[in-house]
Formats: C-alpha cells, sequence, structure tokens
C-alpha cells in the first residue's frame, strides 16, 4: 500500500512562525514535523510515499528530505498544492500517484507515540471502503467528532460547538481508490475549504466505514498550544514507537 503525507496550507494559524518557512519544517524537540508523518507511515511498513507540500517553501522539503534517505527509503514522491483549498483539496493531488491502489493518508502535522500497524494491517485486508482512527480528547470541538451508535459510526461533524462523543478523528486516514471520485462531488464549507469530513461522512453513508482507537497519545501541531504539548510529549516519552 501507499503512503500520502499531506503538508500543504499556508500555516496561517501560526503567523509569525510560518511567515518565511512551512508549518512542517518548524521543529517539535529535535526534529522538524514533516519526520513524525514519515515515521508514522515507514514504521507501518509503507515504502512508497508522497508528501504534498505547498506555500513559499516548498524547495526547502527536497532538500531536508531528499529521496528519503534517513528513513530507510529509496526515493520520495512530491507535489505542489497552490493556495489552501483544504485537506480534501490537497489529497486529491495524489490520484495519480495512488493509481487505483489504497492509500494511507497522514496530516503534515499529525504527531502520535506509537504505531498504527495494526489498523494498516486491518485496512489491507478489508475489501473496500475506508478507515479512520479515533482518540478520546479533553476537547473534541476542535477536531472532527464521530456520532457513534453502539460500536458504529454514523457521522461525523467538523468542530461542532457542541461535540456528540468526546472522540477526535486523528489525521490518519485509509481509502480505497473511490476516494477521489467522492472529492470531485464535493462542495467548499463555510470556512471555504474541501473537508476530509465530508469524504468520510461518504462512506458512512454508504456503510463502507471501519475505524479502531488509537492506542498511546496522539497530537495535533498546528496551534502555538498544540506545537507546545507535542514538543513536550516527544521530550518526555518518545514518538513513532515501532
Ligand atoms: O488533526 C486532526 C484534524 O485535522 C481532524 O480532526 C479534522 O477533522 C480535520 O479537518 C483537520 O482539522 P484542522 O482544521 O486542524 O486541519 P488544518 O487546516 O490545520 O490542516 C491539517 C493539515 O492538513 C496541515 O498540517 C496540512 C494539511 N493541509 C491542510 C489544508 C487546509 C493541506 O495539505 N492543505 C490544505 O489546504
Amino acid at each position: 500500500m501507499k503512503g500520502v503525507v499531506l503538508a500543504g496550507g499556508l500555516g496561517s494559524r501560526m503567523y509569525p512562525l510560518t511567515k518565511v518557512t512551512n508549518k512542517h519544517l518548524l521543529p517539535v524537540y529535535r526534529e522538524p514535523m514533516i519526520y513524525y508523518p514519515i515515521r508514522t507511515l515507514v514504521n507501518a511498513g509503507i515504502d512508497e510515499i508522497l508528501i504534498v507540500t505547498g506555500g513559499n517553501n516548498a524547495g526547502d522539503f527536497l532538500m531536508l528530505l531528499g529521496n528519503g534517505k534517513e528513513f530507510g527509503l529509496r526515493h520520495i514522491d512530491y507535489t505542489y498544492q497552490e493556495g489552501e483549498g483544504g485537506i480534501a483539496a490537497a489529497l486529491s493531488l495524489a490520484e495519480f500517484f495512488a493509481d487505483k491502489g489504497k492509500i494511507v493518508v497522514v496530516l503534515g502535522d499529525n504527531i502520535i507515540e506509537k504505531n498504527i500497524k495494526q489498523a494498516v494491517e486491518a485496512f489491507e485486508k478489508q475489501e473496500e471502503g475506508a478507515r479512520i482512527l479515533l482518540k478520546e480528547v479533553p476537547d473534541p470541538q476542535r477536531f472532527g467528532v464521530p456520532t457513534l451508535d453502539g460500536d458504529r459510526v454514523i457521522g461525523i461533524e467538523e468542530k461542532p460547538s457542541v461535540p456528540k462523543s468526546s472522540y477526535a478523528v486523528i489525521g490518519i486516514y485509509m481509502y480505497d481508490s473511490r476516494v477521489f471520485d467522492f472529492i470531485k462531488t464535493l462542495k467548499p464549507s463555510e470556512r471555504g475549504e474541501l473537508e476530509i469530513t465530508d469524504v468520510n461522512n461518504f462512506y458512512i453513508r454508504e456503510g463502507k466505514m471501519e475505524w479502531d482507537v488509537l492506542d498511546g497519545w496522539w497530537s495535533d501541531a498546528g496551534t502555538f498550544e498544540s506545537l507546545r504539548y507535542a514538543g513536550n510529549m516527544v521530550a518526555e516519552t518518545g514518538a513513532n514507537k515501532i
């Protein structure tokens, strides 16, 4: 299976840190942010990786990562997202790379303590559809929030003011090749973006969405607070444990 790291967007929530560099190149403890999602994929056994980048400093990713030797890779693919059209817009650029196969997508600012090997193996066995990972959090209103009915996810709301559960849908998504057809039908949300939550709701409506609860800590690093938290957690307990 192939993997995609989404590291586009303009990082406008983090000005002035992102005024002259890309958010995913900022340090999280001892390493640039993008190292963590790449390792998430590599530790799950994925060695064909596409980085979707964007903004003003896209060339820096090539200088930093090259062909991925540091991660045991022989080659990394790159593509460029213009503007900040949303996570689903960034993902649409991976259609050619995916070549009708299944993919694992990781947001470039999502960091995990452990690994997703079991979930990825389960998705490999899954005939079709999608798979998401959930994590219980104290502040679900910051994220995509699932509505659960027994052991089924019956819908996801993006940043609801009144969350229907205490879980967040974390930024690691597994999709079959239909994801690109769904993205083509999307309309921009109120924040002017093509939302990954709308993509996930397509699969849910068709009864084709599976989920697991993530083991270990998880953090995004897309706000000043969460960047600080992620750095502290990496320093205290380590990340991407095998
Ligand atoms: O962190 C998990 C959350 O990520 C999910 O729970 C939400 O459902 C999902 O919408 C997303 O929420 P955010 O609003 O925090 O996403 P953000 O706009 O910060 O984008 C996260 C990453 O996605 C970013 O680091 C790079 C990539 N991205 C984002 C945008 C808007 C792109 O590659 N291109 C884009 O245009």
